[in-house]
């Protein structure tokens, strides 16, 4: 083993050990983003990046299911991004259909189900179909829930759920009065997903980019330099470090969290 892959296995494990395994976030979300710089900061074109982030999609979602994360949302395709160039937007298509063919041997026998958040309608019919094959072959699996986020916009999520409750109003099958955030959450596309304890976004940009506006209300977020292609397990087990050293006080005081 080269000698930097060593200290990155040797670090990784320090990390995986001051994990305590009983106080896990139970829902991670991660906005895999940088992948455009890293390209470029290597001379090469930026679907070179996309190409190479597909293996830290694979460190992020092995090392959550080894660890006991229940569900991992991954933020791979925006509704904004369907803006960028043609030449981009078709190659992460293609990608996405070629990862998603390649990966689901993997999900299987690491017993994780594949989810899918967004307006997928708009995803082109051939990745549409290898998506819906995924998640149909892996809905028996029980040990993480891994969801992708694609052509998803928090925003539309949003509308769609005023939407379907407005509906239920004009039919008479809600009052408005009995509508709560419970009955919100229930409208949402992650109705069956817990809201994440942890957001983490890569690349150094501190912004959420529509992304889960209502579900990350009382997320601890973790903002990480690191373009997402160089994303590893370490990175992850640093993230869930940070977040079981903070204070989520819930808007209580200190001292009432603390005599909890
Ligand atoms: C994230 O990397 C992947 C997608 C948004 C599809 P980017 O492609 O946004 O990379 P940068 O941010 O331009 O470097
Ligand atoms: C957010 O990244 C979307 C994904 C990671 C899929 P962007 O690169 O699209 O976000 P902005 O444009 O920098 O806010
Ligand atoms: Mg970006």
């Amino acid at each position: 083993m080269p000698a930097t892959l060593l200290t990155e296995t040797l670090v990784a494990d320090m990390l995986k050990e001051q994990i305590d395994v009983t106080k896990l976030p139970q829902h991670i979300a991660i906005i895999m983003d940088g992948n455009g710089r890293w390209a470029k900061s290597q001379g090469k074109h930026r679907v070179f990046g996309h190409k190479n982030g597909v293996q830290a999609v694979r460190e992020a979602s092995e090392a959550c299911a080894e660890i006991g994360v229940p569900y991992l949302t991954l933020y791979a395709f925006s509704t904004e991004n369907w803006n960028r160039p043609k030449t981009e937007v078709s190659a992460l298509m293609e990608l996405l259909i070629l990862t998603i063919g390649r990966e689901v041997k993997t999900l299987q026998k690491n017993n994780i189900r594949l989810n899918a958040i967004g307006q997928l309608d708009l995803l082109p019919d051939s990745c549409k179909k290898a998506l819906d094959k995924a998640i149909r072959e892996t809905s028996a699996n029980t040990r993480m829930t891994l969801t992708l986020a694609l052509s998803y916009s928090s925003r539309v999520e949003i509308t769609d759920m005023v939407k379907s409750i407005a509906e239920k109003v004009k039919n008479n099958e809600l009052n408005p009065s009995d509508i709560t955030p419970e009955i919100v959450h229930n409208h949402l596309y992650t109705h069956d997903l817990p809201d994440p304890e942890l957001l983490i976004r890569t690349s150094g940009e501190t912004r959420i980019s529509n992304f889960l506006l209502w579900q990350i209300a009382y997320a601890e977020l973790c903002f990480i330099e690191k373009y997402w292609p160089d994303f590893s397990r370490e990175d992850l087990y640093a993230a869930i470090c940070e977040f079981q050293n903070r204070e989520r006080r819930f808007g209580m005081t200190s001292e009432q969290i603390l005599s909890e």
